[in-house]
C-alpha cells in the first residue's frame, strides 16, 4: 500500500507483511523494541502485549476507528497514548450499511444467486418479492459520524429517521436529518422497520440488543450490524431469525471474527459480509494518513490529534 511506503520513508518502520493479525507472542515481540505500535482490529492488544512494550512504547496508533481490541486501562496505566482514525471511514462504512439495508429488504443477493444457479425462469409476478424502503422507518443506534452518514443515505431512499444515542444531537443536525430522538431504546424498538447498529463496542453497549429487546421489534423488521458483533447477543439474534420473529439481518461484523457461526451460514434471511466496511483503496489510504499524522505529532512533542 502507498501508505506503507510513506511510513517506511518517514519512520524506522517494521511491517507485518502477511496482511493477517499477529498472535500475542508476535505482538509482544513487535512492541518490545518499538516506540509506536500500529495495530489493526484483528490484533488483540492485551495487558500482556502492552507490558511487553516496557518503558519504550509510547503510542498505540490504531489503524481503524474501533478500539475495543485494545486494553485501554492497561495503556492508560502505563501512560501510553492510544489514537484511532475517526472520520476516514465514515462514508464507505455508511455505503456498506445502506447496501445491507437494500440487499436484505430487496433480496438482491438471492436474485443473483438464483440466476447464477440457472434457475431463473423469467419475470414472474410474485417471484423474489422483497419489501419497499420508501415510507419505512430506520432506527439508528449510535448517531455518530457513521450513523449520520447512513441516515443521509436512508433519507434519499425514502426512509424516515429515528435514533437512540447517549445524548441528543444538536438541533440543527437533528433538523437537517429530520431525525426523531428516542431517549429510551426500548420505546424506539417497536416503531421501526430497520434497526441499524452504529455505536462503538464498550462495556456499556455489550449485548445492548439482546433477547428481550429483539422481542420488541416488529415481526417484519430487519437488523443491520456494521459496528461490532458483541453489541448484539448473536445467539439471541440467531434464535429470532430461526423462529422468524424478525424478518432478517444484514451483518458485516460477528462475535469471534473471523469465525462465523455455522447457524448464520444456514439461514436464508441474512446477508453476510466479511467485515469490509472500510475496504476501499481511498479509505485505507486515508486511515494510514491519519496514523502517520498521529505518529508525527508525537514525534514532534505535540498531542496526537486523534487521541481516544
Ligand atoms: C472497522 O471496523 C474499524 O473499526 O475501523
Amino acid at each position: 500500500m502507498p501508505v506503507e511506503v510513506r511510513m517506511a520513508e518517514l519512520f524506522d518502520a517494521e511491517f507485518n507483511l502477511s496482511d493477517h493479525p499477529l498472535d500475542e507472542k508476535g505482538l509482544a515481540g513487535a512492541v518490545s523494541d518499538s516506540d509506536v505500535l500500529v495495530p489493526t482490529l484483528g490484533d488483540r492488544i492485551s495487558a500482556k502485549v502492552i507490558s511487553a512494550g516496557g518503558n519504550r512504547l509510547r503510542l498505540i496508533a490504531n489503524f481503524g476507528v474501533g478500539i475495543d481490541h485494545i486494553d485501554l486501562e492497561s495503556a492508560r496505566a502505563r501512560g501510553i497514548i492510544v489514537t484511532n482514525t475517526p472520520g476516514a471511514l465514515t462514508e464507505d462504512t455508511a455505503d456498506l450499511a445502506m447496501t445491507l439495508v437494500l440487499s436484505i429488504a430487496r433480496r438482491f443477493s438471492e436474485g443473483e444467486a438464483m440466476l447464477r444457479r440457472g434457475e431463473w425462469k423469467g419475470w414472474a409476478p410474485t417471484d423474489l418479492l422483497g419489501r419497499s424502503l420508501t415510507g419505512k422507518a430506520l432506527g439508528v443506534v449510535g448517531m455518530g459520524r457513521i450513523g449520520q452518514a447512513l441516515a443521509r443515505r436512508a433519507r434519499a431512499c425514502g426512509l424516515s429517521i429515528h435514533y437512540h444515542n447517549r445524548g441528543r444531537l444538536p438541533e440543527p443536525v437533528e433538523k437537517s436529518l429530520d431525525a426523531r430522538y428516542w431517549p429510551k431504546l426500548d420505546d424506539m424498538m417497536p416503531k421501526i422497520d430497520i434497526l441499524s447498529i452504529n455505536c462503538p463496542a464498550t462495556p456499556e453497549t455489550h449485548h445492548l440488543i439482546e433477547e428481550r429487546r429483539l422481542s420488541l421489534m416488529k415481526g417484519d423488521a430487519f437488523l443491520i450490524n456494521t459496528a461490532r458483533g458483541d453489541i448484539v447477543d448473536q445467539d439471541a439474534l440467531i434464535a429470532a431469525l430461526e423462529r422468524g420473529t424478525i424478518a432478517g439481518a444484514g451483518m458485516d461484523v460477528y462475535v469471534g471474527e473471523p469465525h462465523v457461526d455455522a447457524r448464520l451460514l444456514k439461514l436464508g434471511n441474512v446477508r453476510l459480509l466479511p467485515h469490509m466496511g472500510s475496504a476501499t483503496l481511498e479509505t485505507r489510504t486515508a486511515m494510514g494518513e491519519k496514523v502517520i499524522t498521529n505518529i508525527t505529532a508525537l514525534a514532534r512533542g505535540e498531542d496526537p490529534p486523534d487521541r481516544c
